[in-house]
Order: C-alpha cells, then structure tokens, then sequence
C-alpha cells in the first residue's frame, strides 16, 4: 500500500537555523528538503531569468513576489524525487504562500503534516548571519559555532566558503523586518490548523536536531 506522503514546513527568523536542520532532518527522514532560497541562489549561479530576477529582490533583503516563487514551488514538489514528501525551508512566507501550499498539497494528495517554528531573538539572529559561511553546494557553516575543518573549505569538497551578499549587517536588519511584517503571520495560521510545534532554536544544533526529530517522528 502506498503510503501518503510527509510534508514539514521549517518556520522561523533569518537565521534561526531552519537550512542548518532541514538539511540533517531530510537525510533523518528520507524526504526531500526544498529550501527556496536555494533555488534561487542555484538559478542565480546559472544565470538564469529567473535567477536574475530574484537577486535584485534578495539584495535588497525583500521577498520575490508571490506569483514567481509559488510557480518554482509547484514545479520542484512535482518532481519524482519529492513523491514521499520534502521539508520546505523558507517556504511559504506570506499568507498568499501558505494558502497556495494547502492547495496544492491538496492536489498532490498530502497536506502540512508539522510546522516547527524555530524561535530564536533577534540579537543572536543577527550574530548568526554575520558568521555564516556557505559553500557553492549549499551547505552551512558558521565561524565560531559550527567552522568548517579548514577555515574558509567546504568539509566535503574543500571548495571555497563564501559570505552571502544578503547577509551584510542593513541587509540583515531589513530581513529580519520584512519577516515580521510578512512571515510572522503564519505562526498564527499554523497554531490554528494546529501543526504548529515550539523549537527553542538557542540550543547547540545537535539538541535542537533531537527536539526536531523527536516532534517529527511522534
Ligand atoms: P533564505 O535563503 O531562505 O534565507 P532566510 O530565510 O533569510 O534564512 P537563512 O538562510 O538566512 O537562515 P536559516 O534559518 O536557514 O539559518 P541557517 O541554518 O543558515 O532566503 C534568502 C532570500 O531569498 C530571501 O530574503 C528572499 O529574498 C528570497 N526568498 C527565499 N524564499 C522565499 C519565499 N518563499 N518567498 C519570497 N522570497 C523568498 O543558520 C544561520 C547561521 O547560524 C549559520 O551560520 C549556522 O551555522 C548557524 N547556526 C544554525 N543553528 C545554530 C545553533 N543552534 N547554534 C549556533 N549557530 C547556529
């Protein structure tokens, strides 16, 4: 018998930790995980429109509209590799987003299984992404709390690390407004279709990987 497929939504702050988990927890639980800002970042490396598009949008620290990112959405959950589910990474982000989702899932014969919302203040965000080193693969580091092996290489490939251009300290700043102005909302949904779940993201990322498994696997 086919089993119906899984879909968490990570929810929380620039920051919060939400890529850094998504990544372990999708291996955990064999799902894909889909992070929007990822996609954006790979058709941006590859030059395409739409990559050109969202950049003048995620320089700014502003969210791509609606009608472009629900479209890349729908198109990547539709994919083979996503048919036992994903864990969605910076997705939805609006209102518009979240009902966009539901419909969709519906469609695919899923719905929001589980929301953590990874709760972290403001101060320790912003400390966070002024550390946070990347490599071209999309994996996360951070120079104090989570260093690489060699400074400035990737673990696994010994690429170069880079800083993201959205992670200067306005840009920043702005992020984290546009979040409680636009995504902050959806803690509010979610508490109401009752898939919400609290993750106090201050934690070492290993204790909040256990907190996360242990919700997603109840
Ligand atoms: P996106 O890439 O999604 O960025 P974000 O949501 O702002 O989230 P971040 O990637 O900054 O943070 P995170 O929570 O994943 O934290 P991380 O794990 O890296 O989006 C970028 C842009 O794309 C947006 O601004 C927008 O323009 C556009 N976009 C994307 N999705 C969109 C959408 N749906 N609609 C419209 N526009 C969209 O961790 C951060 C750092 O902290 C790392 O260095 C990590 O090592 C460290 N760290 C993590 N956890 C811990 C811990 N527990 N303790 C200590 N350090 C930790």
């Amino acid at each position: 018998m086919n089993e119906r497929a899984t879909y968490i939504v990570m929810l929380g702050p620039p920051g919060a930790g939400k890529g850094t988990q998504a990544k372990v927890i999708a291996e955990e639980l064999g799902l894909m995980h889909v992070s929007t800002g990822d996609l954006f970042r790979e058709n941006l490396s590859r030059e395409t429109e739409l990559g050109k598009l969202a950049a003048s949008y995620m320089n700014a620290g502003e969210l791509v509209p609606d009608d472009v990112t629900i479209a890349m959405v729908e198109e990547r959950l539709g994919r083979e590799d996503c048919v036992k589910g994903a864990i969605l990474d910076g997705f939805p982000r609006t209102p518009a987003q979240a009902e966009a989702l539901d419909e969709l899932l519906t469609r695919l014969g899923g719905k929001v299984d589980l929301v953590p919302f990874i709760k972290v203040p403001n101060e320790v965000l912003i400390e966070r992404l002024s550390g946070r080193w990347m490599s071209r693969s999309g994996r996360v580091y951070h120079a104090l709390y989570n260093p690489p092996k060699v400074k400035w290489l990737d673990d696994e490939d010994g690429s170069e690390l880079y800083q993201r251009d959205d992670d200067k300290p306005e840009t920043v700043a702005h992020r984290i407004n546009v979040y409680y102005e636009q995504t902050s909302p959806l803690i509010d949904y979610y508490q109401k279709a009752g898939t919400l779940v609290e993750i106090d993201g201050t934690q070492d990322i290993e204790v909040v990987t256990k907190d996360l498994l242990k919700v997603a696997k109840a």
